[in-house]
């Protein structure tokens, strides 16, 4: 499912600022797998997820997904990779302050317009019972807990069926009983829907139910 060779990503601040965020990283992930991405602050994992998602770019090496070289697909061609097959719970969720439940979760249907209107409630709907925030639907996200906000995260990176899912750090709001549910939601999801999960965390918790744990130090794969 995702193939990166050499990538290499320096952020820029004047010559002697620069941080070479993410070293050489090559590294493979296989479709249906449940991969826990493992490193201290700032050894470079949301980085790597950002440029998984297709939310930034690179200054050398090459991404494929699916067999196709993002590196050399245009705007348009990654902006509709990144809307339809890959969800992104971002750390700090990303949700959109002043609007529902239900209109945070819609956007990605809305943006990919393959979805009948008829069918958006409906679909929404039925992930909202699943994921326990139902009787929420019509509140304003910041009037939410933090689990629940994480919960509608979670509901909108995964509403268009992704194949591939990146989490980073997902738990790292919630407490012991909201990270197990969560944990369910992205087992379930795996199993029984055959998404493609890696998640960033550094929680033992999590990572320890992954199939395989993929460590960064430093911007090095380890
Ligand atoms: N937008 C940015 N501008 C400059 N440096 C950044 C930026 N984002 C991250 N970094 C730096 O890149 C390195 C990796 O950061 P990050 O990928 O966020 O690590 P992690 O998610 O593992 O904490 C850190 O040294 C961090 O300070
Ligand atoms: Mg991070």
């Amino acid at each position: 499912m995702i193939e990166l060779v050499n990538i290499n990503k320096v952020y820029r601040k004047g010559n002697k600022n620069d941080v070479h965020a993410l070293k050489d990283v090559s590294l493979n992930i296989e479709e249906g797998e449940l991969v826990a991405l493992v490193g201290v602050s700032g050894s470079g994992k949301s980085t790597l997820l950002h440029i998984l998602g297709c939310l930034d770019d690179y200054d050398s090496g090459e991404y494929y997904f699916k067999g196709r070289n993002i590196t050399k697909l245009g705007s348009k061609q990654i902006a509709r990779i990144r809307n339809e097959e890959i969800g992104f719970v971002l750390q700090s969720f990303g949700l959109i302050l002043g609007n529902t439940v239900y209109n945070n979760i819609a956007l990605p249907l809305l943006l990919s317009n393959k979805t009948k209107v008829s069918e958006i409630e409906l679909k929404i709907d039925e992930i909202l019972k699943k994921l326990g925030i139902y009787q929420k639907k019509k509140n304003l996200v910041e009037s939410l807990s933090g689990g629940q906000q994480q919960r509608v995260a979670i509901a909108r990176a995964i509403i268009n069926n992704p194949l591939l899912i990146l989490a980073d750090e997902p738990t790292g709001h919630l407490d012991r009983s909201t990270s197990k549910d969560m944990m369910d939601i992205f087992h379930d999801l795996n199993k029984n829907e055959g998404a493609t999960i890696l998640i960033a965390t550094h929680d033992p918790f999590i990572y320890e139910q992954c199939h395989r744990i993929i460590r960064i130090d430093d911007g090095r794969i380890q």
